[in-house]
């Protein structure tokens, strides 16, 4: 059987960094993310694709780097006695820069496997085995704003509200397409193995956790807005502090942080996020929408700009 299923990445605005346990991908934190709209990774899998091994394309070109965690993805879902699949990938968005590529990757391989291998799972069980392959992906399985909860022996994600109950935007400042310089998995280890912040940071998400919750549940901006830059910033702290030093910020990164204080200083709501990459996102009513978007684009060194509103879960687009 074929299938073909779609899923957009995540944006983290209480974030997760570290892992609790390597084998099973468990992070050390929760975290909480907004599903986006308009980005989006396809993602199709055939189990009767004729070859003796697995093949993946992405973009249209055969991908080796990829291919050992994306067979190891389908036999989580499929079963180690699975057939070799051939699996195709297309990503509107660039790459490992820090867009959670590989969230919106994997959360639509689980759902697209799972299809192909005739399998029922929940949507949870399904986000419990993205998050086996990557830990942002279990949340792409939700739409709107989901957290990501540990528990026990394993994670559990829930949706807090949906895409259109509190409709915001989140606008993208692409600084670099360049691939990051160290993968967030590798950095995770160096901070938890090397930096003096990183207890510091494990204790204190707890409180970031609810602070963000509630003020998502009452639609409170200026709280969220808060909440999520000290905990961006939080994170960053924890990897600049690591050794060696983790940096994934350039200069027009830093000039993209002080454009959007200049329009909070205007009275405009807006805040950002950054994660593993160089990328700023920024996050706003959608009526400041054009507004922020021409104030990132004319600000130096942003290469482009993308704008996407918050979007539903990872979804099934074709079955056969
Ligand atoms: O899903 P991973 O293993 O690539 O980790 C993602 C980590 C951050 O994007 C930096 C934060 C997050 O919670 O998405």
């Amino acid at each position: 059987m074929q299938a073909i299923a779609r899923a957009q990445p995540n944006i983290a605005l209480i974030k997760y960094w570290g892992k609790r346990d390597r084998t099973l991908n468990l992070p050390a934190v929760g975290s909480i993310s907004v599903t986006l709209a308009d980005l989006y990774t396809e993602m199709g899998v055939d189990f009767d694709g004729g070859s003796d091994t697995d093949v993946l394309t992405v973009n249209g070109e055969g991908d080796a780097q990829m291919l050992p965690r994306v067979s190891r993805c389908l036999s989580t879902v499929a079963g180690e006695d699975r057939s070799a699949a051939r699996i195709e990938s297309r990503c509107n968005f660039p790459l490992a820069a820090g867009l959670a590529s590989s969230a919106s990757a994997f959360a639509a391989l689980v759902v697209a496997a799972s299809a192909a291998a005739g399998q029922q799972h929940s949507t949870a069980e399904l986000a419990s085995l993205a998050g086996q392959a990557s830990g942002s992906a279990a949340r792409s399985l939700y739409g709107g704003f989901a957290e990501l909860e540990n528990k026990n022996d394993g994670v559990s994600v829930d949706s807090i509200l949906g895409a259109a109950e509190w409709p915001l935007s989140v606008v993208i400042a692409i600084t670099s397409v360049s691939p990051k310089p160290i993968s967030s998995g590798k950095a995770m280890e160096i901070s938890r193995n090397t930096s003096p912040f990183y207890g510091r940071w494990v204790d204190g998400q707890t409180r970031d956790l609810d602070l963000a919750r509630a003020a998502i549940e009452e639609r409170d901006f200026d709280k969220l807005a808060a909440v999520s830059e000290h905990n961006c910033l939080k994170m960053h702290s924890v990897m600049w502090a690591s050794r060696p030093p983790i940096v994934y910020w350039n200069a027009a990164t830093l000039s993209c942080m002080q454009t959007i204080r200049d329009l909070r200083s205007q009275g405009v709501g807006v805040f950002f996020t950054i994660d593993a990459g160089p990328q700023v996102k920024a996050v706003c009513a959608v009526s400041d929408t054009q507004r922020v978007r021409e104030a990132l684009s004319s600000t130096g060194g942003v290469e482009n700009v993308m704008v996407s509103g918050l979007g539903p879960g990872a979804q099934l687009t074709k079955c056969e």
